[in-house]
This record gives C-alpha cells, sequence and structure tokens, in this order.
C-alpha cells in the first residue's frame, strides 16, 4: 500500500511538471534588487549608523513601558525606575540596527564591539544623548573624528575651516579616521584647493568667496570661454566648425551609404547610429513594416505595410495540440494500470479526469484556448455525462 502511495505521489509530482509548460505561463519576474550583494559602508558611517540606531531606540523606549499603573504617582514612580533601568537597555538593544535593512550586519558589528562603553554610558548619563557620537565613534572605537578633521590622529583639514577647498570641494578623510587631508574637489574643479576649472568648464561666477565653473557646450572639445556652441577652443567629431554658428552637428545620414543595405541611418547629435529595418522590409527608410523601400521576400504591399503572404502557423495551436496528445498519453497509462491493480488504477484514473478537468480550466480562466470555449463551459453539462 505504501508504494502505490508513493507511486501516485510522483505521478501528480509529474502532472505539476508538464502542467507548467502547458499554457505558457510567464515566470514570475525576479526583482534583481534581490539578487544584488549588499553594499557596503566605511567603518565611520556604519559607526554613525549604528549611533542613530541607538538614538532612535532611546526615543522608542522614552515613554515608559509600565503605562496604566493603579495611581498617577505609582506610574511616574515606574517610570522614572525604567527609564534608567537595565530593562531599557535592553529593550533598545533588542531593536537595535533592525531598521537599517541594507547594513544591518555591519550595524550589529559595531553594536557588539560598542556594547561595553555603551554600558558605562547608560550608568552614568543616559538622557543626554547628543554627545553619544563622538563618545562612542571618535573617543572609544576611534572609527571617526570631529569635523572637519581627518586621518588616524584626526588632525584638523588644512585650510580655513568655513571655507574649505574653497567650498568646491572636501578634505580627504573629513570626520573619518581615513584620508590624507588634501582636497578632493566636485566635478568641474581642479587645484590644490580646488580653486580652478577643469577641462570642459569655464569660469561662470566669481566673488570674493565663491566661484563657479560650469560645463562647456556638449560640441565643444577641449574647453571654451563660455556654455555656447560659439564658444568652443575647438569641435568634438561628429561637430564641424561655422564661422557664424560655431560647432554644428554634422547630419552623418546626408551620405546615403553610411548603413547597409537592411538598415536605415538615424541621426543624433554628434553621432548616429544604423538600425535594421523590418523583417518585412528588403531596404527602408525608417522603423517598422510601413517604412520599407521595397517588400522583402514571402511578402507583398498592402496599403503602406508590408504584410505576409501567408500567416505562420499560430503557436498556440501547436502547444494546444501538445496538450491533447498528453491527455490521451494519460489515459493509456490509467488503462494499463487498470487491469493490473484496480484499487490503484481507479485511483489513478480519478486523479488524471481531475487533471485534465483542472487544466483545462486552469488554460481557460489564463485565456487560452481549451477543449471547450470558456463562454459555452457548463459544469452540469459534464456530470450529466
Ligand atoms: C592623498 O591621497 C590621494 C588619494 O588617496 C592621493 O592621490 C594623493 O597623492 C595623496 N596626497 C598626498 C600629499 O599624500
Amino acid at each position: 500500500m505504501a508504494s502505490n502511495i508513493n507511486c501516485v505521489l510522483k505521478i501528480i509530482t509529474c502532472l505539476l511538471f508538464i502542467r507548467a509548460g502547458f499554457c505558457n505561463i510567464q515566470p514570475p519576474i525576479v526583482n534583481p534588487s534581490v539578487l544584488t550583494p549588499s553594499k557596503t559602508l566605511g567603518e565611520c558611517q556604519a559607526c554613525k549608523l549604528f549611533v542613530e540606531s541607538f538614538k532612535k531606540g532611546l526615543e522608542r523606549t522614552a515613554r515608559g513601558k509600565y503605562e496604566g499603573g493603579d495611581a498617577a504617582w505609582e506610574e511616574e514612580k515606574l517610570k522614572k525606575s525604567y527609564k534608567r533601568s537595565e530593562m531599557r537597555l535592553i529593550d533598545i538593544q533588542d531593536g537595535i540596527c533592525k531598521e537599517e535593512k541594507d547594513y544591518s550586519i555591519q550595524c550589529h558589528h559595531i553594536a557588539e564591539k560598542a556594547e561595553e562603553y555603551i554600558e558605562s554610558w547608560w550608568a552614568q548619563n543616559p538622557d543626554e544623548s547628543d554627545d553619544l557620537f563622538s563618545y562612542i565613534c571618535v573617543d572609544n572605537l576611534k572609527m571617526c573624528c570631529p569635523k572637519h578633521h581627518f586621518g588616524k590622529e584626526c588632525t584638523p583639514c588644512p585650510g580655513d575651516h568655513n571655507n574649505l577647498c574653497s567650498g568646491n570641494g572636501k578634505c580627504r578623510g573629513d570626520g573619518t579616521r581615513k584620508g590624507n587631508g588634501t582636497c578632493l574637489c566636485d566635478a568641474g574643479y581642479t587645484g590644490e584647493n580646488c580653486d580652478q576649472c577643469s577641462v570642459g568648464y569655464y569660469l561662470s561666477y566669481k566673488d570674493d568667496n565663491k566661484m563657479l565653473c560650469s560645463p562647456c557646450h556638449r560640441a565643444c572639445m577641449g574647453g571654451c570661454r563660455q556654455g555656447t556652441q560659439k564658444d568652443c577652443a575647438a569641435c568634438k567629431p561628429g561637430f564641424i566648425f561655422d564661422s557664424d554658428e560655431g560647432c554644428l552637428d554634422i547630419n552623418e545620414c546626408d551620405d546615403i551609404n553610411r548603413c547597409t543595405k537592411d538598415q536605415f541611418c538615424l541621426n543624433s547629435i554628434g553621432s548616429f547610429a544604423c538600425i535594421p529595418c523590418d523583417k518585412s522590409c528588403s531596404g527602408c527608410h525608417g522603423d517598422g513594416p510601413d517604412m520599407c523601400r521595397k517588400c522583402a521576400k514571402g511578402y507583398s504591399k498592402k496599403g503602406e505595410f508590408c504584410v505576409g503572404d501567408r500567416e505562420d502557423e499560430d503557436p498556440m495551436e501547436a502547444m494546444t495540440a501538445s496538450r491533447y496528445m498528453t491527455y490521451i498519453g494519460l489515459l493509456i497509462a490509467t488503462g494499463i494500470l487498470m487491469p493490473k491493480s484496480t484499487s490503484l488504477g481507479s485511483l489513478v484514473g480519478a486523479m488524471v479526469l481531475t487533471y485534465i478537468v483542472g487544466a483545462e480550466y486552469y488554460c481557460m480562466i489564463n485565456g487560452h484556448e481549451g477543449l471547450v470555449k470558456l463562454k459555452d463551459f457548463d459544469l452540469a453539462q459534464l456530470f450529466r455525462t
């Protein structure tokens, strides 16, 4: 009996697998971000995240746990004792790093390292969370530096701390135990103090404490005076210099031999592309079956369009045929089983029948053609026969 059940189970599994290929149902679309590895943070960033998470825990538990005491004074007393209790610390630590989805592993790692410092801090002044960051991340774990300090020893960033790197960059390692304090300039700026424009940018504004660099026109190569295509030092490939208009786009598609016979040419600013014609075309001047110069073999002109001379066999029909073949196979198998073991045979027979009815119904509700059309599908009629 056990082996019989086993066999039936195998058949069911088998049916389920066949089912998957039947109606051509699309597999679920996997969210690609689930598969990409999680990002990592710098040590100091992770420490900051941990401190933020701890502060959120303080807020979460600020209202106390014991609400609704017998009397107001009693509730007050309980609240006070909870406020600085071991219990509250445990409540905070239970929820720590939970909300930091992407970085929770890193955050937990910091939480572990910070545990002993957190405990001694908790014993002293749990109300003042303002300096928790410097207490944990700067002073004890030594992962961060105060603002505008960098490197292992937290050296002050060179220059005017109100206008570091001319306001157009940041001191390398600012606020962390990393970096060498030199300027890392924003895009468009260069120089030791980020006070010059990079190649491809021009000075668009300057006063005593601020300068702005803006990008040259896209047609320019090797710098410019101002932002238009007339101000270029030279033109990029794909552009041609005109004494009145500056750097102008070349329409590469003017050359009719630019692309092959089965492609059409598409000009774009500074470039062009050769794009394959529709399969119904033999040569075209654009995309789609209505843009053909001539129709391809097996296609002929109907109005604007090139249409196939004979419609291709409907792939859905082939699928339906293969499904019926499977039904027949299943019924034959049932017929073979029936004489050997009547009970097993009839069980499998019933299952096959259920399966076929289920499969057809499934196909129909998914909008595929089944044995019967959904419109005139009559369940009662099925039982009458
Ligand atoms: C500082 O670090 C940057 C990048 O890490 C490097 O390119 C630069 O040469 C360093 N400067 C000095 C003075 O060490």
